[in-house]
């Protein structure tokens, strides 16, 4: 019998939706157990969001410190586990907040030291960089990275950047203006993921993870647009200068600032990152094999 631990956190339900359907194969299967763990904070954050408790998570998400989480379940803690599947989204470019309080949290690095994580993200399109700040904080917990996934809201950057605006303040999956695609990660997607449940069966039972992730990369789990990298990275310069400059500030000083901070954000994804985009475009012969670096070492896992 093989031990599997899920550890999730989800606000919308659109990553539950993803681990029932990446965990099906495993739980048809009769070698393995599946054990789940929620991450809950002690102090949760809102969802839908309203405007300052949105902005006012920058500092921290992008800083990466951790707030505090529940305890983690003594059966969840007194298990060993063969394989820990970690399912996460992204905030302001960095792994979300309760993501970063598990990895820094001294219970889950009882249960990460010496093992095998496969990561799975469910993100708007920028997981990149985000990914690194993952892989550091699982180096650090001694755990070792097997497999990556990375699913994303496939629509144009503009277009999904309005749409899941609109949906994290209204807490409702809708059209906006009856016409946009609707926000997030497509059904399609989600539905379409179960096949990655399958490979990762395929490794357990073969107690074999060498080939997992070219077989991951080979079935689409990872796709990697080198015009996204390239406002990620952009974007993270840019972040630590404003997270280090809002973070020490408080009341009314702190609101006007995320209020300036707003304004930077509509400024950069609204005429800053399609300069990016046709700056890309023009130069793309320029940078080819550095795209197709970029590509393959986004693809992996190392
Ligand atoms: C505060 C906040 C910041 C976000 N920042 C990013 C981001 O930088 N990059 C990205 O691809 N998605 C970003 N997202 C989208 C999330 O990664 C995720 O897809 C969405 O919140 C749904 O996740 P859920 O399962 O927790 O509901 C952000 C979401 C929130 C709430």
């Amino acid at each position: 019998m093989n031990n599997v631990l899920v550890v999730y956190y989800t606000q919308s339900g659109q990553l539950k939706e993803i681990v029932d359907k990446t965990t099906l194969a495993l739980l048809q299967s009769q070698d393995i157990q599946i054990s789940t763990y929620k991450i809950e904070m002690e102090e949760e954050f809102p969802f839908p969001w309203d405007f300052y408790s949105f902005f006012d998570a920058f500092p921290d998400s992008f800083l990466q410190n951790p707030k505090k989480i529940k305890p983690i379940p003594e059966d969840i803690l007194n298990k060993k586990y063969d394989l820990i599947l970690l399912y996460y989204q992204v905030w302001f470019l960095s792994p979300s907040i309760p993501i970063n309080s598990f990895l820094k949290n001294e219970q889950a690095k009882q249960l990460l030291e010496n093992s095998k994580v496969i990561t799975i993200s469910g993100t708007r399109n920028m997981w990149f960089l985000a990914q690194e700040k993952v892989k550091q904080l699982l180096k650090n917990n001694q755990a070792k990275l097997v497999g990556n996934i990375a699913l994303v809201d496939h629509t144009t950057n503009l277009i999904s950047a309005l749409t899941i605006v609109n949906w994290m303040f209204s807490g409702v999956k809708k059209r906006m203006f009856n016409l946009l695609p609707l926000p997030g990660i497509s059904q399609k997607t989600i539905e379409d993921s179960s096949r990655f449940g399958e490979i990762i069966l395929s490794s357990i039972q073969n107690n074999n993870y060498t080939d997992l992730q070219q077989n991951l990369v080979d079935n689409g789990a990872v796709r990697v647009r080198p015009f996204l990298v390239s406002v990620d990275t952009k974007g993270n310069r840019m972040f630590r200068i404003w997270s280090k400059l809002i973070h020490p500030k408080q009341g009314e000083q702190r609101r006007k600032f995320l209020k300036f901070f707003y304004y930077y954000l509509i400024f950069a994804i609204w005429f800053l990152s399609p300069i990016v985009n046709l700056l890309y475009i023009v130069f793309y012969p320029f940078n080819y094999f550095k795209y197709k670096k970029q590509v393959k070492y986004y693809q992996g896992i190392e």
